[in-house]
C-alpha cells in the first residue's frame, strides 16, 4: 500500500495548536476554541451524518448541541456535557487516538466559563475533490477488483472508480467519490454492487456502495476522522473490514445506522485486513511490521503470528492459511490452525498460552525479487499474485506455495493486484496509471490502457 502511504504523507495536514494563550487572556471561539474543535471533532462531527447528532458546521448546530442536548452550561465547564467528553481517565471523545492534551482542555473550559460565546464560526470548506473530466496527468490506480464473472474490472484511480470491461470495449463507468483517495475496491460476492473505500487524510474514512447497473451510490457512510486502507467484504456481504490509520481495524455495516466496531490491534496504521472464509476471524496487516489474527465475534487478539524486520504491506487467506508480504520480500504462509493450537476463538482467554513455535506454522514461499505491496487471492482461493516493486508478477498456488505463473515486464511498480475466479486473468495496476491484463498461467497481454480519460496532447507548446 504504498502508494496511498506516500500521497497520505505528502497530504497530512499540520495540526493547528493552541499554542500563545495564556492564563488571563479572554478566549475567542474563533481564535482558540474553534481550532481545537476543528482538528480533533469536526471530521465525525459534521456533514450530512454527523455522529451523535452532533454538528460542529455552523455557530446555531454547535449552540443546540446534538442527541443529548446542548453542549455547554455557560460558566459551568464542570457540568458542561463537552468537557464532560473529553476529560476523565479515558476520555470517550475523541473516540480513538490520543485524547485532547491538557492545555486544550484548559482552553475549552475557560471559554465556557467566560461565557461560552460563540463570535463566529469560519467556514470550513470540505476539502475539494477534484476529478477532472479528462485528466493530463494519469492518477495512479492504488487499488483494482474483477467482478465475479470476470467480465469487469474495477480500477480505484484517486478519487474516483472507474469499470472497464476486461475486453477493452465500451465506455467505461466512472464513479465519483469525495474521497481524496480510494485504497480499496471490491465486487459484491453477486457481482452487483461495487465497494470503494479511503477518505481524506485526517477528516474521514469513507465508505461508498455502487449499483453496478446503473452506476447509482448506494451508500456513503463516513467513519474515523482518517482515511480507511484496505480490507474487504464479510463473507455475509452485509459488512466490511477496512484498516484504520489508528491501529485499528473498522467493521463496518453496510447501512446508515448499525454501530461501526472498532477493533484495536496495531500500533500503527492496518495497511490491510482479509477475512477468514467462515466469517470468525480477521487476519491484518500493520505498518508496525505485525501480521496478526483476531476474532472477529469476541474482537480480541488471538495471535501475532508473525513480526517482520520490515513495514507488511498486504495479507490474504484461503482459511487454511493467511499470506502476508511486505519491504522484506519475503512471502510467508502461516497455517491458522497450528497458530492458533491452544487459543479459544471463542472465549475470552487472554491467559491461554500458545506454546506452537513459529517454525511450525511459518511456511516460506520463495523470496520475491522486489518489495511486495499487493498480494491478490483468486475468487476460488487457490491462487495468489504477488507484485510491487519488481517488474514481474509471480502467481502461486496457496496450498503447495508453487509458482504456476510469471508474468514479466510489467510497468512498476505495481501498486495493485486481481486474480479472477479462478486465476485464468491477472489484472495488473501500476504507479503510472495504466490497468494490464494478461491472460494465465501463459501471460499473454490482453489488455494495456489508462481507464481514465486523458486529454488529447497537443503537439506544438
Ligand atoms: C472518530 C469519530 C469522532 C471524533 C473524532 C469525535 N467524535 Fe464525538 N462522537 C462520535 C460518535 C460515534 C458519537 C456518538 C456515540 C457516542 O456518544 O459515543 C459522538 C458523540 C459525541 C458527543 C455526544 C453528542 C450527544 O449529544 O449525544 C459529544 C459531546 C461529542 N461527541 C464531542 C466530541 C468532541 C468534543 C470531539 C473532539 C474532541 C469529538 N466528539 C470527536 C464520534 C467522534
Amino acid at each position: 500500500m504504498r502508494a496511498a502511504r506516500s500521497i497520505l504523507v505528502a497530504l497530512v495536514t499540520v495540526a493547528a495548536s493552541p499554542a500563545g494563550v495564556s492564563a488571563d487572556d479572554v478566549i475567542s471561539f474563533r481564535r482558540h476554541v474553534w481550532p481545537i474543535l476543528k482538528r480533533h471533532c469536526y471530521g465525525c462531527h459534521s456533514g450530512e451524518k454527523p455522529e451523535g447528532k452532533l454538528s460542529l458546521a455552523t455557530a446555531a448546530s454547535i449552540r443546540s448541541g446534538g442527541d443529548t442536548g446542548p453542549l455547554l452550561v455557560p460558566g459551568k465547564p464542570g457540568r458542561s456535557l463537552l468537557i464532560q467528553m473529553i476529560s476523565g481517565e479515558e476520555p470517550s471523545m475523541p473516540p480513538k487516538g490520543r485524547p485532547l492534551s491538557r492545555a486544550k482542555i484548559d482552553v475549552l473550559k475557560r471559554w465556557i466559563l467566560q461565557g461560552g460565546k460563540i463570535d463566529s464560526v469560519a467556514p470550513v470548506a470540505e476539502p475539494k475533490v477534484v476529478i477532472p473530466v479528462e485528466y493530463t496527468h494519469a492518477p495512479a490506480m492504488t487499488a483494482v477488483a474483477f467482478s465475479p464473472d470476470g467480465q469487469r474490472i474495477a480500477c480505484a484511480c484517486r478519487s474516483e472508480v472507474v469499470v472497464v470491461t476486461t475486453s477493452g470495449t465500451g465506455i467505461p463507468l466512472r464513479l465519483p467519490t469525495r474521497s481524496d483517495l480510494l485504497t480499496h475496491v471490491e465486487f459484491s460476492a453477486d457481482g452487483k454492487m461495487l465497494l470503494a473505500a479511503g477518505g481524506t487524510p485526517s477528516r474521514f474514512g469513507e465508505v461508498c456502495v455502487f449499483s453496478v447497473a446503473d452506476g447509482k451510490r448506494v451508500l456513503a457512510r463516513r467513519v474515523s476522522g482518517d482515511t480507511l486502507f484496505r480490507g474487504g467484504f464479510a463473507p455475509d456481504g452485509k459488512r466490511v473490514a477496512l484498516g484504520g490509520a489508528d491501529g485499528a481495524v473498522y467493521v463496518i455495516p453496510l447501512d446508515e445506522k448499525s454501530a461501526v466496531r472498532r477493533i484495536e490491534l496495531h500500533s500503527d496504521w492496518v495497511v490491510d485486513v482479509a477475512w477468514t472464509p467462515d466469517g470468525k476471524k480477521l487476519i491484518t496487516a500493520g505498518r508496525d511490521k505485525a501480521t496478526k489474527v483476531a476474532s472477529v465475534q469476541t474482537g480480541k487478539l488471538l495471535r501475532t503470528v508473525d513480526s517482520s524486520p520490515e513495514r507488511v504491506s498486504s495479507v490474504v487467506t484461503d482459511g487454511v492459511f493467511a499470506v502476508s508480504a511486505g519491504k522484506s520480500r519475503a512471502l510467508i504462509g502461516y497455517q491458522l490452525d497450528v497458530a492458533l493450537q491452544n487459543i479459544s476463538v471463542t472465549g475470552a482467554g487472554n491467559g491461554a498460552k500458545p506454546i506452537t513455535r513459529r517454525n511450525q506454522y511459518a511456511k516460506n514461499f520463495e523470496g520475491q525479487p522486489g518489495e511486495v505491496i499487493d498480494i491478490a487471492i483468486s475468487g476460488n482461493r487457490k491462487a495468489i499474485a504477488v507484485a510491487g516493486a519488481a517488474s514481474e508478477v509471480r502467481v502461486y498456488t496457496v496450498a503447495d506455495r508453487k509458482r504456476t505463473a510469471t508474468v514479466k515486464n510489467v510497468r512498476v511498480p505495481v501498486y495493485c493486484v486481481a486474480l479472477n475466479r479462478n486465476a485464468s486473468l491477472l489484472a495488473v495496476g501500476s504507479r503510472d496509471g495504466y490497468l494490464e491484463v494478461f491472460r494465465l498461467p501463459k501471460a499473454e497481454r490482453t489488455l494495456s490502457r489508462i481507464p481514465v480519460p486523458m486529454k488529447k496532447t497537443v503537439g506544438s507548446r
